[in-house]
């Protein structure tokens, strides 16, 4: 296992996995490539699917990267609320000639058969989101020398994953782009965004764990890495930065969306899959996420036939346009590009900063490292 997750790449840049297309093997490979620590994203994806993206990226680049898990959810307990949400979407399916999703599907994602293969042919990164692994999970990818990460949206949860083991946490603000990674969706939140701001999550993970941090949410110019780097991040995750890339494999309806200034703002919501997920604001969204259910993924397979059916018509206004609050600053570069950008904007950053040493990973450098918070309580 590397001593620390910078030994991994010469950048503390890491691209977001993004599930539902958007980071597959060629944007994982040219950010790899690039000095970047490349996602690939199993979300979604069936145990032997992931497998052959796992393989497809090895082919292309023999620099470490990582994969993404989605954790097992509970399984629905009242599915009244999920067929009144049908009814009232059933204007949807007629407007985009379709029917709505089968809601049978099952709840865990593949979780054991995903987990299965990674043991057997390990990977050099795996991180978790909605929920932290068992000790055991993460003892068992310690012995296969794989580093594990567990997304946390509170120090609650950033604890957790200390407790059972995890490598390291990677903290998600409320900024971020697509779905918040929280532990327990709580059904009687609205789910509209009481999160904290990254910057505030930051410090208060930093003072209670002692593994290292990444920090994610809206982050999208290297003077923002450098920014997170100083509140004490190990490294910086970016999802919508690298979605408006050539290699990204979103819909470019929703890559347009980004910059479009038809589409103002983002916000939280349960809309498109039950589970609050970031957004840009559109007349889906804006109808339906007002009493959209807690029925993560119920919601997301029933609305699915309905979203693929706008794509289809070329209708981003019947579509997730996962996006964090920073989307306005997307660049169409090539992944490769921007990852040497953000690098040399986040030495220059440094540089105004005062802070000597390169941006580079895994040298030394003067800045927050993996060293332990200072006075940080477990
Ligand atoms: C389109 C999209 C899909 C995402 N899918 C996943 C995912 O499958 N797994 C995950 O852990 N995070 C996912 N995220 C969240 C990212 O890991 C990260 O927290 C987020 O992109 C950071 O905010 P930013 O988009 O403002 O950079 C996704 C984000 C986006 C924009």
């Amino acid at each position: 296992m590397p001593s620390a997750l910078t030994d991994l790449c010469r950048y503390p840049i890491v691209q977001a996995p993004m599930a539902g297309g958007g980071s597959g093997p060629e944007l994982a490979a040219a950010v790899c490539g690039a000095g970047g620590l490349g996602f690939l994203a199993a979300g979604y994806k069936t145990a032997d699917g992931m497998y052959q993206e796992i393989k497809q990226l090895r082919s292309l680049t023999d620099r470490p990267f990582g994969v993404n898990l989605f954790m097992p959810q509970p399984s629905l307990a009242d599915h009244s609320a999920v067929e009144a949400y049908r009814e009232q979407l059933a204007g949807e399916a007629t407007w985009y000639e379709t029917e709505l999703g089968d809601t049978d599907e099952p709840t865990d994602d593949g979780y054991e058969a995903k987990l299965a293969i990674l043991r057997e042919d390990p990977v050099p990164v795996v991180s978790f989101t909605f929920g932290c692994p068992s000790r055991a999970v993460l003892d068992a990818f310690a012995r296969v020398g794989t580093y594990t990460i567990v997304t946390a949206t509170t120090a609650a949860e950033a604890q957790a994953a200390q407790w059972s083991g995890a490598d390291a946490v990677c903290v998600q603000g409320v900024e971020a782009g697509g779905h918040q990674g929280t532990h327990r969706d709580d059904p009687h939140a609205d789910g509209t965004g009481a999160g904290l701001g990254l910057l505030a999550l930051l410090g208060q993970v930093r003072e209670a764990v002692q593994i290292p941090v990444i920090a994610a949410g809206g982050l999208m110019r290297g003077a923002q890495i450098a920014a997170v780097l100083a509140a004490g991040a190990t490294m910086a995750q970016l999802g919508t930065a690298f979605l408006a890339t050539p290699e990204s494999g979103a819909n470019p309806l929703h890559k347009q969306a980004l910059t479009n200034p038809l589409f103002t703002h983002t916000e939280l919501t349960r809309a498109f899959s039950g589970r609050p997920a970031r957004g840009l604001v559109n007349r889906f969204m804006r109808e339906h996420g007002p009493y959209a259910p807690a029925a993560y993924p119920a919601v997301h397979y029933l609305t699915s036939t309905v979203r693929k059916a706008a794509a289809k018509a070329g209708d981003a206004q019947g579509l997730n346009l996962w996006a964090g609050q920073g989307h306005r600053l997307a660049r169409e570069l090539p992944a490769a590009r921007l990852v040497e950008v953000l690098a040399a904007e986040l030495d220059a950053a440094r540089a105004g900063l005062g802070l000597t040493g390169s941006t580079e990973s895994g040298d030394g450098r003067t800045g927050p490292g993996d060293a332990p918070a200072a006075g940080g309580a477990a």
